[in-house]
């Protein structure tokens, strides 16, 4: 069957970031880098590989450097070029004229309230969501996987992994209905931060979404949840039974960024994985292994 394509992509970037200060005071958390690429510009090369083609970012005050991060920079550009340096390490950061669009969530109310600032842009179509706190090391990628799932199932797909019972209570939890195949199971019920006993499973959402546009509608009418937030997870939750809800269990590496154990984490095996610096951070490793003994 043939799917109405996913080619816009909502990525909320309007939050503080106060877990990472003082380094967050200036610079949006989503600029923070691992290695020498900065948190968003993974989300963005996920988006990409899955095929979407409009960036959707709900900013706020103090986020523009977000989005000069994917424009020309002219004097870096020119100033390179006359040194004779190689323009590629930019190329990343180029986005097709017109394909990157912005919003503005001016008050915090909520991760569903920021997706809804995107309704206009997001129009009548399919659309997926990245989070870019979490960081997701797939190949293919974590959205391209979804997208795959998207095209045999259709309707409204989430990312989810497994974590351990006493950490279900900062995450949205899905309660799983029947399984399709080892990483396509069906969700009937969804919960945002229950308590651990209230927790329908152990498998919680993981920052990857693809909706129905319908969500939209949902979300305008959405009271608070969690935290006293307006949550995407209890708009979700009231589509269950009017549309498909499926879940794509992902085949890869997940790390927490919103963490600062996380983001160590992150930069460790990303570092591990490059050839240019594998040796020296083996090493590195190995004597800060050597010490903790
Ligand atoms: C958000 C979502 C939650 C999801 C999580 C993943 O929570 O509301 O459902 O599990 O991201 O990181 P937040 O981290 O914004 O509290």
């Amino acid at each position: 069957m043939i799917r109405k394509p996913i080619r816009k992509a909502v990525f909320p970037v309007a939050g503080l970031g106060t877990r990472f200060l003082p380094a967050t005071k200036a610079i949006p958390k989503e600029m923070l880098p691992i290695i020498d690429r900065p948190l968003i510009q993974y989300a963005v090369d996920e988006a990409r590989e899955a095929g979407i083609e409009q960036l959707i970012f709900v900013t706020g005050r103090g986020k523009t450097s977000i989005v000069e991060h994917f424009d020309t920079a002219f004097e870096l550009e020119a100033t390179m070029a006359g040194r004779g340096k190689s323009l590629d390490v930019l190329d990343a950061t180029r986005i097709q004229p017109g394909n990157l669009v912005t919003v503005r969530q001016q008050v915090p109310l909520g991760l569903g309230h920021a997706i809804w600032c995107a309704r206009a842009i997001v129009g009548d179509e399919p659309f997926a969501i990245f989070l870019p706190d979490e960081l997701m090391i797939g190949t293919p990628g974590c959205m391209k996987q979804m997208v795959e799932a998207y095209n045999e199932v259709g309707g409204n797909l989430i990312s989810v992994l497994e974590v351990p019972e006493d950490e279900v209570s900062s995450y949205g939890v899905i309660k799983p209905g029947a399984k399709i195949s080892p990483s396509l199971t069906e969700v009937i019920g969804l919960v945002e931060k229950p308590r651990r006993e209230d927790a329908p499973s152990n498998l919680i959402i993981s920052g990857r979404y693809i909706l129905q546009p319908e969500v939209m509608r949902t979300l305008e009418d959405q009271g608070k949840g969690a935290g006293g937030e307006i949550q995407l997870t209890d708009a979700m939750a009231r589509m269950i039974g009017t549309q498909p809800f499926h879940a794509v269990t992902f085949a890869g590496r997940r790390y927490d960024c919103g963490s600062k154990a996380g983001f160590v984490e992150a930069t460790l095996e990303l570092a591990l994985a490059r050839p240019d610096m594998a040796d020296d951070v083996r090493v590195l490793i190995r004597r800060l292994a050597a010490e903790i003994d």
